[in-house]
């Protein structure tokens, strides 16, 4: 059985839907924050909000940093709240970042990464890297590999295609191949899991793997590593709902006004499998009472 860890994704998976889905949700083995970042040289207030809330699971904050002075700055952040582990993200596709040189931006430039792993040589705490195969070619990550194995690691998480393709095109399991077979770290993959049967075929794959890690497919399906390890727990739909009940009652607590709460929460239904005359009520409802009203039609 391999570890299921929840991939960090940005505006969706934030200390209200973490903390409802290991609620109602058994079975991951680690959390992510969305990435910190600096902006005019500190971290917004609402990110340092977002990692001093209660977590009652393992997670781990993840960093995107252009260089090794950014990487000092945020690292100071976070170990300053206590955390032991860091996560540092190689494989941002958004423009934003990449033409900054972050996220999968960093990934041409290896005397930049040769530095950052250098701090993490002379720091007593863990690091692990989210990477994608490069941000314009998947030599990218293969001229990296032997840097990186140098490094103490303690995983890499690597989703198979590179940045400018996003998240379309196929994964490309031909460099994934090539990487798994020369990386000295405990490698988790990353990308497009959306059912059991996916998490089976990379399992059997890759039978070296240390770990699976699913974002979109635990949006759509909160239960599904629960179900993979076998342990009780709720249907999908049922699941959903419960989590949405949580953090539509935290938005509504936290936030004023309808316009700002139904920004916030209408989200949550991007990657469910909705019907589509549920989707356009939700779409267009204007009131959060009309809003709560069309998502309680998915029960
Ligand atoms: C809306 C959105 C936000 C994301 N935010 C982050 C992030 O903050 N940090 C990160 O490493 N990856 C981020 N990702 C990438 C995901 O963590 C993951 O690598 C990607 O969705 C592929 O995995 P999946 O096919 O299982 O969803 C984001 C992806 C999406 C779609």
């Amino acid at each position: 059985m391999l570890p299921i860890h929840f991939a960090p994704l940005q505006g969706f998976t934030e200390s209200a839907y973490r903390l409802a889905h290991s609620k109602f949700a058994p079975g991951i083995h680690t959390y992510y924050t969305p990435f910190l970042r600096l902006e005019k040289g500190e971290v917004r207030a609402k990110d340092l909000r977002d990692l001093q809330t209660e977590h009652p699971y393992h997670l781990v904050p993840q960093i995107i940093v252009r260089d090794v002075a950014e990487f000092k700055t945020l690292t100071k952040t976070v170990i300053d709240l206590s955390f032991k582990e860091i996560d540092i993200n190689m494989g941002c596709p958004y423009p934003m970042q990449t033409k900054s040189g972050r996220g999968s931006g960093i990934l041409p430039h290896p005397e930049k990464v040769r530095e950052i792993l250098d701090a993490i040589n002379a720091s007593n705490i863990q690091f692990s890297i989210k990477m994608r195969l490069g941000r314009t070619s998947p030599e990218e990550s293969l001229q990296l590999l032997p840097l990186l194995n140098e490094a103490p690691l303690a995983h890499i998480t690597l989703h198979p295609r590179v940045g400018i393709q996003q998240y379309k095109g196929a994964l490309d399991f031909e460099t994934f191949d090539k990487f798994y077979s020369e990386c000295k770290h405990p490698l988790i993959f990353n990308g497009d899991i959306a059912d059991i049967k996916d998490i089976q075929y990379i399992e059997t794959r890759y039978p070296k793997l240390a770990g699976i890690m699913i974002g979109r497919g635990l949006l759509a399906n909160p239960v599904l590593a629960a179900q993979y390890a076998g342990l009780p727990c709720g249907t999908a739909t049922e699941t959903l709902l419960k989590i949405h009940a949580d953090i539509a009652a935290d938005f509504a607590r936290r936030l004023q006004g309808n316009a700002q709460i139904l920004d916030k929460i209408r989200p949550f239904w991007t990657y469910a499998d909705l019907p589509k005359k549920i989707r356009k009520k939700i779409e267009k409802s204007k009131t959060f009472e009309e809003y709560l009203a069309a998502a309680n039609e998915i029960r």
